[in-house]
């Protein structure tokens, strides 16, 4: 089941500083939606905001109807929400299996005491668990990679780790900030087949943040355009292209046409 996601006049402020001012846009279930927009816009602080690693200190987020802001990154995994980060945070010393694994913990049963003792229903959990983020990681490319340390494994690697391991959340809600950000040409071709199919086979509801236009566009139904903290203006990856006030907005003077 794809998720619906709305945001009203959300503000959110550091100090004296406001980083989104009163920034609202709707995305409907199943939607692949794009949020653009130059350096420093806020894209991340709104995904922070969404995901409830920041608080904003007024407006409205909600899923499905049910309003969720200032909630805790936890509980937001709990309404079916995942993301990515643009700087991939994961285990360095850890196993790549046990990187996607953490993704499942979120929803498993049982207390921390439970899994620390390794009580008969945390065992069990524990191994469909593993025998599910091994068919993830084979459906994604990666069954090769299951041991293999995740230090030593590459930039383009370690995204699509980061994937599984939202993706372990069995989430309705997708959120990727710069996904193809450092990928290669085949592996961006490789990330836009697998949003689609997330999108497509799995009923997600996708939010990507991305400088890479060409991907916008291809894989985009809407987006919405922030500058300096605001909305510019909600639409097609074609007609943002052509507005003269992104255009302004990317090159910092006046549409000369
Ligand atoms: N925790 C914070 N404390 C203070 N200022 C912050 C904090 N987080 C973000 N900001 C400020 O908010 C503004 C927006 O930053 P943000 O990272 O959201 O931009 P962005 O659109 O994701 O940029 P980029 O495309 O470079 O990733 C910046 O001026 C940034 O310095
Ligand atoms: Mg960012």
């Amino acid at each position: 089941m794809a998720a619906r996601l709305a945001m009203k006049d959300v503000n959110l402020r550091f100090g004296g500083i406001t980083v989104l001012h009163d920034v609202g846009f709707d995305v409907d279930p199943g939607e692949i939606f794009g949020l653009v927009g130059p350096n420093g816009a806020g894209k991340t602080s709104l995904f922070n905001c969404i995901s409830g690693h920041y608080k904003p200190g007024s407006g409205s987020i909600t899923i499905d109807g049910q309003e969720v802001r200032g909630q805790s990154p936890a509980k937001m995994a709990r309404h079916g929400l995942a993301r990515t980060f643009q700087h991939p945070a994961l285990q360095l010393a850890s196993s790549v299996l046990d990187n996607v694994l953490l993704g499942a913990y979120s929803r498993l049963p049982g207390s921390p005491v439970e899994w620390a003792l390794r009580l008969p229903r945390t065992a069990k959990a524990d191994r469909a668990a593993r025998d599910e983020a091994l068919t993830l990681l084979e459906r994604m490319g990666l069954g090769w990679a299951a041991d293999v340390e995740a230090d030593e494994l590459s930039h383009g690697l370690h995204k699509s780790i980061e994937l599984c391991r939202a993706l372990m959340i069995h989430p309705t809600l997708l959120l990727l900030d710069e996904p193809a950000a450092g990928l290669s040409h085949g592996e961006v071709e490789q990330l836009i087949a697998t949003v689609k199919r997330l999108r497509d086979e799995d009923g997600m509801t996708v939010v990507v943040v991305e400088h890479n236009m060409s991907l916008i566009a291809e894989i985009t139904d809407r987006v919405l355009v922030l500058d300096h903290g605001r909305s510019l203006m909600t639409g097609t990856a074609a007609q943002a292209q052509s507005d003269p006030r992104v255009i302004e907005a990317y090159l910092g003077v006046p549409d000369a046409a």
